[in-house]
Order: C-alpha cells, then sequence, then structure tokens
C-alpha cells in the first residue's frame, strides 16, 4: 500500500508588511476559493476589495467572519491596490488588467489572456519559480508592477505530477487525457449540474433534462469533449493550452512532444487526468514513486491490493495533487514508459491556490 500524507504548504514571510488586496471576479467560482484560500493561508491583508460586475455591487460575502461589501470594477478601482488577483474572464483582464498595473499593481491573473504573452511569466511555484524573478516583477526594492499569469487548470495540475519525473528522466512525450469537473466552468456550470441532475431524477420529466443555459448537451449522467472552441488542427483550445502551456513552463531547447484529449464529465469538483509519459531515459515505477513521494505538492494514493485510487472527491478542497495507478507501460519493455492517473482541485491548486503561492513569492 502507498499512501503519503498531504505535504505541508509554505506560508507567506510573516515579515512581510501587509498588502493592499483587490480580487477580481470575487463572486465567481474562482473568487470565492481566493477568499478562502487567503484567509486559510493567514496572507498579510491590509485591504481588500472585493470586485465583481455591476449584477453583484453592494452583496456582502465574508472574509475570515467579517463582512465585506463587493464593488462594481472600473477603472478607478486599483488606486492604492497593491496586488491584485483576476478571476473574471480573459476580456475582463484585457480590459483591466494594463489599468492595475498602471496603478502600480501586480497582476496575478487567471484568464488565458495574458499567458502566451512574450515577458509575461506563467508560473506554477513548484515548478518555474525563477520565472517571476526573472521577469523583476514585485514588491522589492528595484523591482515593478507587472502581471504575471496563472496557467490552465489542467496543465497546473499535470506539471505538479510530471515535472519531477521530468527532471529524472526527461519527458520526450506525453499523452494525457482529462475528466474535467464542472467547477472548471465557473459557479453557473454547478448550478446547471445540479439543477440537471434533480431534472433527470424527477419522475415528472420522464428522464429529461430542461435547463440547458450553459452547456448545449446534457451533462447530468452524461459526458461530452470539452466545450472550449475547436482550432483548425482538430484539437480544441483547452488541449492546445496544455500544450504550448507546458512549453512556455518547462522552456526546454527540445520541447516534449505532448497531445492531449479533454473531456468534460459530470463530476462536480475537481479534474481527474490519465497520463502516458515516455522518457529520454528509462525510469522504474518503483523510483517514479519514491519521487513523487517527496515532490511538493503531491500526495499518493496507489494502493494496488485494496485497488484503491485517487478520486476527485479526495482531491476536493485540497491542496495536493493526488497521484496512483503508477505503472510501467507494458507496450514499452524497454523501461522507458510510464502511466498514471491522477486527481486535483482545479479551483483550488489549479487556480486561487496556485495564484496566492505566486504571491507569497513575491
Ligand atoms: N473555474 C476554474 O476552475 C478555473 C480555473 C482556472 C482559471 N479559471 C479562470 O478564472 C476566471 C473566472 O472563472 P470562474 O470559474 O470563477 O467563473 P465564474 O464562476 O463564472 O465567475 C466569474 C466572475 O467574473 C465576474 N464578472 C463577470 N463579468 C464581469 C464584469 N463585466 N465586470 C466585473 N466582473 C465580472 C463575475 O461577477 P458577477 O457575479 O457580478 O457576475 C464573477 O465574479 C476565468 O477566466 C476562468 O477561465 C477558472
Amino acid at each position: 500500500m502507498t499512501r503519503t500524507q498531504p505535504q505541508p504548504q509554505p506560508r507567506p514571510d510573516t515579515n512581510c508588511r501587509p498588502l493592499r488586496v483587490a480580487v477580481v471576479g470575487a463572486t465567481g467560482a474562482v473568487g470565492q476559493e481566493f477568499l478562502r484560500v487567503l484567509h486559510h493561508r493567514g496572507f498579510p491583508i491590509a485591504e481588500l476589495r472585493l470586485l465583481a460586475s455591476a449584477r453583484s455591487a453592494g452583496t456582502e460575502m465574508q472574509f475570515a467572519g467579517q463582512p465585506c461589501r463587493v464593488e462594481e470594477l472600473t477603472a478607478d478601482s486599483f488606486s492604492g491596490i497593491d496586488l491584485a488577483l483576476f478571476s473574471a474572464g480573459g476580456a475582463i483582464s484585457k480590459q483591466f488588467a494594463p489599468a492595475a498595473v498602471e496603478a502600480g499593481a501586480v497582476v496575478v491573473d487567471n484568464s488565458s489572456c495574458f499567458r502566451m504573452t512574450e515577458g509575461v511569466p506563467l508560473v506554477v511555484p513548484e515548478v518555474n519559480p525563477e520565472a517571476i524573478a526573472a521577469a523583476g516583477i514585485g514588491f522589492g526594492d528595484g523591482l515593478r508592477p507587472g502581471i504575471i499569469a496563472n496557467p490552465n487548470c489542467s496543465t497546473i495540475l499535470m506539471l505538479v505530477a510530471v515535472t519531477p519525473l521530468h527532471r529524472a528522466a526527461g519527458v520526450k512525450r506525453m499523452v494525457v487525457s482529462t475528466y474535467q469537473a464542472a467547477s472548471g466552468a465557473g459557479a453557473a456550470a454547478m448550478r446547471e449540474l445540479e439543477q440537471q441532475t434533480r431534472e433527470a431524477l424527477d419522475p415528472a420529466n420522464n428522464g429529461q433534462v430542461l435547463t440547458k443555459d450553459i452547456f448545449p448537451f446534457q451533462y447530468a449522467f452524461n459526458l461530452f469533449s470539452h466545450n472550449s472552441p475547436m482550432e483548425p488542427n482538430g484539437y480544441n483550445q483547452e488541449e492546445m493550452k496544455m500544450v504550448r502551456e507546458t512549453h512556455k513552463i518547462w522552456g526546454d531547447a527540445e520541447p516534449a512532444a505532448i497531445t492531449a484529449t479533454c473531456v468534460r464529465v459530470p463530476v462536480m469538483r475537481a479534474h481527474a487526468e490519465s497520463i502516458n509519459l515516455t522518457f529520454e531515459r528509462p525510469l522504474t515505477e518503483e523510483r517514479a514513486r519514491a519521487i513523487l513521494a517527496d515532490a511538493p505538492g503531491v500526495a499518493l494514493i496507489d494502493d494496488r491490493d485494496a485497488n484503491v485510487f485517487p478520486t476527485p472527491l479526495d482531491a476536493s478542497h485540497r491542496d495536493d495533487i493526488f497521484v496512483g495507478r503508477i505503472r510501467q507501460d507494458i507496450s514499452r519493455p524497454d523501461g522507458t514508459s510510464l502511466d498514471l492517473f491522477l486527481c486535483g482541485d482545479q479551483v483550488r491548486k489549479g487556480a486561487a491556490l496556485n495564484a496566492v503561492q505566486i504571491a507569497e513569492l513575491l
């Protein structure tokens, strides 16, 4: 049986001066998670500004047990702000992140808007924290305001688990299939899955679902190819993000060959991924297991005797990426290929936690 305890997460430097923080998209799935993570990690906050659309302006949210009023996002929202955490979609980031930087803030952006922009660091703290210092962005002497991009959630989960193996044996080729939860599409998608499930189980509806506001397909008791737009090569944008962002984050002179298939499954929260890796050098499953047992942000659930492996429920509301099914790929007898399966809470590590960890590095 292999089951490791979740790794303790680094805490912010308690000597850091408290910051004036804005959360853009505070009422959304990621925004609400931001508030939980900031509180849970004891992030040093001098002032917290919650920003959303005019629809939510005036509503009250809770932070650390205290009521906090939501304000409408405008170009003037960032005056006096040190750190702006954006999770309101690409169009909002494109329009307002430059204004936040202009006002003197460091922006950590959860949208895909700036991820592939040259000069914008794309960061997973367990993988490439050095990219932040290289860009000169931060709060100390000689550092400047700027935008740091949070990678795509499926990319983050994958790279936390795969990068330690890449460092040990050099990933030459990676084949990944995802099983993505409703929460990845936001709070409204979670409500739609819940509503459709009720409708499908209601005898009065004869198994039919009536509500299809977010996805064009029935989601409850079904699954479908990821809803992001298709690219001309037949991959959807989610799949190509996993490829392109991994290349940028790893920054290898000879990038690994990567192919991905992304699927939306009727799970409320936490994504799963099945990953096949081919390495430059042989890597045994025992060595891979030992590497992952020591890897920051990874916890193993790999109990073959009991047939117990990671599930989205294990990963929900947890910081770690849970990895199991670590096995030699029998189609490659030379020992250069492994399979594994992982689950991770993409609202937390795939978005809010990763962004707060970036802010802690600053
Ligand atoms: N969900 C995930 O797992 C995940 C993971 C990684 C990255 N992301 C990215 O994070 C962003 C937010 O995702 P989400 O899942 O949290 O979405 P969501 O639940 O739909 O929340 C969207 C947020 O954006 C706000 N918003 C919408 N239009 C706005 C406007 N015109 N001005 C100001 N605020 C506006 C909403 O405010 P109202 O309540 O007022 O409408 C809400 O707070 C997206 O870019 C997404 O791609 C999400």
